[in-house]
């Protein structure tokens, strides 16, 4: 029987970080009021030099390295992202250019937030179904670019980053063990960006009108996401032959504080099994679950091993739950050594970005100019 195992992990987050008081002197609010109202203090935002793309192909790179595994060795690329870098084509032709992943196949899906987990889900099940062997899975955002800057509702909330998971066929039990998915489109205006698609194109007057920017009823989808983070969780455990008890780790989708303490009362579960670091980079929408993945791993959270199970909701509506058991990368006489060419997949990945400025300097479609 084939296993999916998760065998490399990345983030990549931009530089610039804006502050909860900086936020203050462009809308009417202030730090105390965002840290209790979400927990956020601050997030990363892309310089104008970087997109959805640049920060996903980043953590790609660091996922692989990983892995230890080349990126012509992958099969399939999946991004998710409600910021890509056009309609299309897919971001993850872009990623799958700029890393090298020259034999894989490359897609986007949207499912805002729970992106990854539907994501990852459909990379596992890829696998076990034994068509394919290594899938490199990204959740990339730039909400930055489409947040209303003059809305103190949304602005306060988003954060600029990526993370990646590398998938792996094995056959040694563990991996992901199981996963549900969720939606209802019923709450769609609940968290849209109503303009720029074919319902709505864009027009002098959708600009003005601001309809290119997202528009939240917070309430609303606050009320959804206490309603499913524990619900969805139980069904995935219970799917995995699982309980509470054997759960060494959640990590949830970070938006706000008070969203993860409701799903950790609804499942009567310790805050101290939650990974929580929403304060530092704000909702980073698909990108949080993995970002918050590396980190736990970084500090000797998330062990060989352990039972995790990754959780979130999101616009669509859309929410789901993955149970894993966290793997590791693959032992050592599994693994491929390859630093040479991971060396010249980031000379690449920084040459092809410098060709994107000079691009744009030459014919003056290069960024926009923000007012951060
Ligand atoms: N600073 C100060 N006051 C504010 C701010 C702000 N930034 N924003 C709103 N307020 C005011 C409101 O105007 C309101 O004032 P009023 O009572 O005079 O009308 C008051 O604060 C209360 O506003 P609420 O919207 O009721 O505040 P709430 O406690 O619900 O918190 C929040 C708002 C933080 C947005 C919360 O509803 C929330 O987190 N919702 C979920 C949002 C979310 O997770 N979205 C992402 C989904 S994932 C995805 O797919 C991208």
């Amino acid at each position: 029987m084939t296993y999916a195992h998760i065998t490399g992990w990345g983030m990549a987050v931009p530089e610039k970080v804006l502050t909860n008081d900086e936020i203050s002197k462009m809308v009417d609010t202030n730090d105390e009021w965002i840290r209790s109202r979400t927990g956020i203090a601050e997030r990363h935002i892309a310089a104008e030099d970087e997109s959805s793309a640049t920060l996903a192909a980043d953590a790609a790179l660091r996922a692989l390295e990983v892995a230890n595994l080349k990126a012509s060795d992958l099969d399939l690329v999946i991004v998710s992202s409600s910021s890509p870098e056009h309609i299309f084509p897919a971001t993850a032709s872009i990623v799958q250019d700029t890393i090298g992943a020259t034999n894989a196949g490359a897609f986007d899906l949207s499912a805002a937030c729970t992106g990854f987990i539907f994501a990852t889900n459909m990379a596992a099940q890829a696998i076990r179904s034994g068509s394919i062997k290594n899938v490199l899975v990204i959740g990339t955002e730039t909400l930055s670019r489409f947040v209303d800057w003059t809305d103190r509702n949304t602005c306060i909330l988003f954060g600029d980053g990526a993370g990646a998971f590398v998938l792996q066929a094995d056959e040694e039990p563990g991996g992901v063990l199981s996963a549900v998915m969720h939606s209802d489109g019923s709450g769609a205006d609940l968290l849209t960006i109503p303009a720029g698609g074919s319902k709505q194109p864009a027009t002098a007057k959708t600009v003005n009108d601001g309809l290119h920017f997202i528009k939240m009823e917070g309430k609303g989808v606050f009320r959804f996401a206490t309603r499913v983070m524990a619900r969805a969780t139980k069904e995935t455990l219970e799917e995995a032959g699982l309980t509470t008890d054997d759960l060494d780790l959640v990590i949830p989708h970070q938006a706000n504080t008070r969203i993860i303490e409701a799903a950790a009362r609804g499942l009567k579960m310790p805050m101290d099994k939650f990974v929580v670091n929403l304060d530092r980079y704000g909702n980073t929408s698909t990108a949080s679950i993995p970002i918050a993945t590396v980190e736990a791993f970084e500090s000797g959270r998330l062990k060989a091993g352990d039972k995790v199970v990754f959780v979130g909701f999101g616009g669509g509506l859309t929410w789901g739950a993955l149970a894993a058991e966290w793997s590791g990368p693959l032992s050592a006489e599994k693994k491929v050594h390859h630093g040479r060419y991971l060396f010249l997949a980031r000379i690449r990945s920084v040459l092809l970005r410098a060709l994107r400025v000079v691009e744009g300097l030459l014919w003056g479609d290069y960024g926009r100019k923000r007012k951060l």
